[in-house]
């Protein structure tokens, strides 16, 4: 049987009071510098959602789509950026905003792709940062970067809800849940 979401780790309330005091520090970061906000689809739309609504200072949301996973399992690094990018991004500070930083292949990949367009700075923020141990580079791939803002340190399990998907399923909780083996 496929796993089911099992047990609630962040219910819906305590989502909701750290995105706010999220948007309350980049409220103070950002504001008069017109950020440009780079959300990696599709996992981050809950949550960038609320989050740029918590945070009113002037700014371009912009999406690239990674794909990593299949299942459970990680795979390649498939990234696609749209051509606007190149548009916005030169000379303004970029933040990346993303679901959960797991290996940090995903963000290492979008910020490096990034850096090519001449931002004044790439900043990048997740929701979730799994609790385990930094792999290490791989050969001929981009620099490993950790993220500057997190919203909640998670143990290492498979979650979902909220954005987070497994085979695009249970994106539309509004908690996060450890994935689980069906009793
Ligand atoms: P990373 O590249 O290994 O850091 O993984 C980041 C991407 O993998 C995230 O943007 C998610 O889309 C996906 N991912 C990693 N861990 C999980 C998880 O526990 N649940 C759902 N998606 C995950
Ligand atoms: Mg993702």
């Amino acid at each position: 049987m496929d796993p089911v979401p099992g047990d609630v780790l962040i219910p819906a309330d305590r989502i909701a009071e750290r995105v706010l005091a999220l948007g309350e520090e980049l409220r103070a970061a950002y504001d008069g510098r017109e950020p440009v906000l780079v959300a990696v689809m599709k996992g981050c739309v809950l949550f960038l959602a609320d989050l740029v609504r918590a945070c009113p200072v002037p700014m371009d949301i912009e999406f690239v789509t990674a794909r990593s996973y299949e299942g459970a399992e990680p795979g390649r690094l498939e990234l696609t950026l749209p051509p606007e990018l190149a548009e916005v991004v030169p000379g303004r500070p970029a933040l990346v905003v993303d679901d959960i930083f797991d290996t940090g292949r995903t963000l290492a990949g979008v910020c490096q792709a990034l850096e090519a367009l001449g931002p004044t700075e790439v900043r990048s923020l997740v929701l979730l940062r799994k609790d385990r141990p930094l792999p290490p580079r791989e050969p001929g791939g981009p620099p490993v970067r950790t993220p500057d803002y997190v919203g909640f340190e998670v143990p290492d399990h498979f979650v979902v809800g909220y954005g987070l998907d497994h085979n695009g399923r249970y994106r539309n909780l509004p908690y996060v849940a450890i994935l689980s083996d069906p009793a």
